[in-house]
């Protein structure tokens, strides 16, 4: 698989006043192509600081990220907004919808950054929409829809331009567990459909079972990465399907 991100030495030491935070404390990571990721930890433990910079949102002290090829560390914040618009998807914890546009609307948003005609815009946002079951919401506003689907019409919004990475932040956080269910699977599946990346933060560890692979982190340091049984699963098959060549070819 093609590394999508990698991050080499990168530290982040927030100053308030005297106090010194040292949010990330060193952070070696490579992120492939398709990959669910989960990064998972408690409270302060560093998640959105490492997020935000692995989004080109904050800049490291030091060290360096580089996305889809681009050292995005180094990147001028000018280049760094075409960047995201191009290339990365964000889902919030509070949906961050535009509360005074229809879902339509919120989920077209991105296509009008890209450069993308009216007509095509609202074909590809109502598509979304249909994909996230809310075909029959689309003239709704924010506050005439519930947690999830308000949710939903964020993960349309994140995905409708099609963007290599999508970095989630606690996107479960304001929602009950069935609906934390619904959501989870429809990110996952929107993601592996176009092989898109998914970067997803969490303190909760149920979360981390959609995920591919499970980073853990404590106090700044990743103390824990390890890919999941499902994963696992995935590649010994692959493998298997290897070993069968070769024996046919034998
Ligand atoms: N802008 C900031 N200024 C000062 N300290 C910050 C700032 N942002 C985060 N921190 C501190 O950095 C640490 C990590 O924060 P954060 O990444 O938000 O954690 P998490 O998302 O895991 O809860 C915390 O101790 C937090 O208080
Ligand atoms: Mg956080």
């Amino acid at each position: 698989m093609k590394p999508i991100i990698k991050v080499e030495n990168l530290r982040k030491v927030y100053r308030l006043g005297s106090e010194r935070v040292v949010a990330l404390d060193r952070i070696n990571l490579v992120i492939h192509e398709g990959e669910i990721c989960c990064i998972l930890g408690t409270s302060g433990s560093g998640k959105s600081t490492l997020l935000n910079m692995l989004a080109g949102l904050e800049r490291p002290t030091a060290g360096s990220v580089t996305v889809c090829g681009v050292r995005i560390s180094e990147t001028s914040e000018k280049k760094m907004a075409l960047f995201r618009q191009k290339n990365l998807g964000f889902v919030f914890q509070s949906y961050n919808l535009l509360n005074s546009q229809t879902a339509l609307e919120n989920v077209a948003l991105p296509l009008v950054f890209k450069g993308v005609g009216k007509r095509k815009r609202i074909l590809a946002a109502k598509r979304m929409l249909k994909a996230v079951d809310l075909g029959t919401r689309m003239r709704h506003l924010p506050s005439q829809m519930s947690g999830g689907q308000q949710q939903r019409v964020g993960i349309a919004r994140a995905f409708v331009a099609h963007p290599r990475v999508v970095f989630a932040d606690e996107p479960t956080g304001n929602l009950d567990s069935k609906t934390t269910i619904e959501v989870m699977e429809l990110m996952c599946r929107m993601a592996r459909e176009h092989k898109q990346t998914l970067v997803i933060v969490t303190h909760d560890s149920e979360i981390a079972e959609y995920a591919d692979r499970v980073i853990h982190l404590i106090d700044g340091n990743i103390v824990d990465d390890r890919y999941t049984d499902k994963k696992i699963a995935t590649e010994e098959i692959s493998e298997e399907n290897t070993a069968n060549e070769y024996e046919i070819k034998a």
